[in-house]
């Protein structure tokens, strides 16, 4: 994932410098976001560029570069959550050169640790000016000019009645051509383990008109795919035209009429809500890829049990089946935790298993992390940290050569590309496969945002390599 994301720059002339310093709003002022966790992070990251350049900060090329300077942040593992601090030990730093050369910059830190710390934060890094929750950061123009005028840390974690999206400002030009657009936020299913309920609140669904509206721009900007987020996507219930709740399945044949959309993507799926218009529209709907996140976390019942998935193996097993049925020519991709309290040899066996029957095309795996307020966290019977790490290590072998597998069997095969980037050598284009794998291939420029037929002759650890026919 990018590391950096940054102001959407306005065409036009470089604003007057001459007031670099002043910590007075106005143009010319630049700002760094640096983004953490999953792919609603990036999309909120981006929604606050946008609002931001409402504001006139346009894109900062580094913090030093910065007058103000944005973390948004994910507490979904330990590790992920301290990232924050070490970085913001260096946000002081710069900062005091900039003050030593009589520039200001302001601090905010958002997203998920800014929501589950709260004023925490400002106590331990004095450093941070704003403290705002992803339910609230279309305030970030407002409270920035008030921490200024009040020359003190604000924080702002509320789960405000008022709808984010409806005042944020619309999707400005984008100059890329797949995207992300949250269509569904929070999460009411509260594994044991998982901060997401704390961090984003109640499930939430978009409305349809709002979905639709925002897939237009972004289409009508060039963009040809679009992934739609959720970190329960498929619970999506949102209002339709009818006045009636809309499913997700229904959602995507319905964005599927968008001319010049070609590609519709959604991810993070719960097997529990993957329902049968879904499943269907998978066979049916040929805008929809064939490719599916759908995370099992843990192979043994009691252990999904205690984890309250709600899911047993047999149910995620007979799940993939149908969906398999619908849609036979499907790559599959997982979430896994090892190591969760109490999780027994013979239960990392059953995960085992269970991805030597289901056969995986991508998974992401991790050890057990103690979460702060989450019912599993004050278990005692957790895993040494050894034996987490060992359990991985033969995890990922295993799903490191299920993944070759399936790379080795697209060679030969001529697949669909979308180009969407310039590649590490000079003539040579990235795109990715229906399948999500990046794929490289020698191509003309004007090949950029288009669907190219692509076969394959090779592949490494994590991407494909091939030929353009036909162009
Ligand atoms: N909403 C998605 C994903 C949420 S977070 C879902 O329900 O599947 C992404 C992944 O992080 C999870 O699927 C889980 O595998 C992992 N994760 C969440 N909490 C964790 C924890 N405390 N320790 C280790 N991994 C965790
Ligand atoms: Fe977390 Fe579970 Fe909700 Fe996914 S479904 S976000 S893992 S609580
Ligand atoms: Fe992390 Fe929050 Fe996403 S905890 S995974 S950034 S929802």
């Amino acid at each position: 994932m990018d590391d950096r994301l940054v102001t959407e720059a306005e065409e036009g002339e470089e604003p007057s410098r001459s007031d670099a310093g002043a910590a007075t709003p106005g143009p010319g002022r630049k700002v760094f976001i640096k983004t953490f966790g999953c792919q609603m992070n990036v999309y909120d990251s981006e929604r606050m560029s946008e609002a931001l350049a409402g504001d006139g900060y346009r894109e900062a090329a580094s913090i030093e570069d910065a007058d103000l300077v944005i973390l948004n942040t994910c507490h979904i593992r330990e590790k992920a959550a301290e990232k924050v601090y070490s970085d913001l030990g260096r946000v002081r730093v710069i900062k005091e050169e900039r003050k030593a050369g009589g520039r200001d910059t302001m601090v905010a830190v958002v997203g998920c640790v800014a929501q589950a710390e709260g004023a925490e934060i400002v106590a331990r890094a004095p450093v941070v000016d704003l403290v705002v929750g992803p339910q609230s950061y279309h305030r970030l123009p407002e409270l920035l000019t008030r921490s200024r005028a009040e020359k003190r840390a604000l924080v702002d974690t509320a789960f405000p009645e008022e709808e984010k999206f409806d005042h944020l400002p619309a999707r400005m030009r984008t100059h890329s051509f797949t995207a992300f657009l949250t269509v569904q936020e929070g999460c009411d299913k509260f594994c044991t383990f998982c901060v997401v309920p704390y961090t984003r609140g109640m499930e939430y669904s978009r409305r349809i008109a709002d979905v639709e509206l925002e897939a237009q721009k972004l289409v009508d900007s060039g963009v040809r795919e679009i992934t739609l987020l959720g970190q329960n996507v498929n619970a999506y219930h949102g209002e339709g035209p009818d006045g009636r709740a809309w499913s997700l399945g229904k959602l995507i044949r319905h964005l599927a009429r968008i001319d010049g959309l070609e590609r519709i993507r959604y991810t993070t799926s719960h097997p529990r809500d993957m329902d049968e218009d879904l499943i269907a529209a998978h066979g049916e709907e040929p805008k929809l890829m064939p490719y599916l996140h759908l995370p099992f976390q843990a192979g043994a019942d009691r252990i999904l049990a205690a984890m309250n998935r709600k899911h047993t193996a047999a149910d995620y097993v007979d799940l993939v089946a149908r969906i398999r049925k619908a849609q036979p020519d499907l790559a599959l991709s997982t979430d896994i935790i090892v190591g969760f309290p109490g999780e027994r040899d013979e239960e990392f066996e059953q995960t085992l298993a269970l991805i030597e029957t289901i056969g995986f095309a991508q998974a992401y795996s991790f050890k057990y992390s103690v979460r702060p307020g989450t019912p599993a966290g004050k278990l005692d019977d957790q895993v040494p940290e050894e034996v987490k790490a060992e359990r991985l290590a033969r995890l990922q072998t295993l799903l490191e050569a299920q993944q070759a597998a399936f790379s080795a069997a697209c060679v030969g095969r001529t697949l669909p590309v979308l180009f969407d980037k310039p590649g590490r050598h000079p003539g040579q284009l990235v795109g990715r496969s229906p399948y999500l794998q990046s794929v490289h291939a020698e191509a003309p420029g004007d090949a950029l945002g288009r669907i190219l037929p692509v076969e394959i002759s090779s592949f490494g650890p994590n991407s494909l390599a091939g030929v353009i026919r036909g162009h």
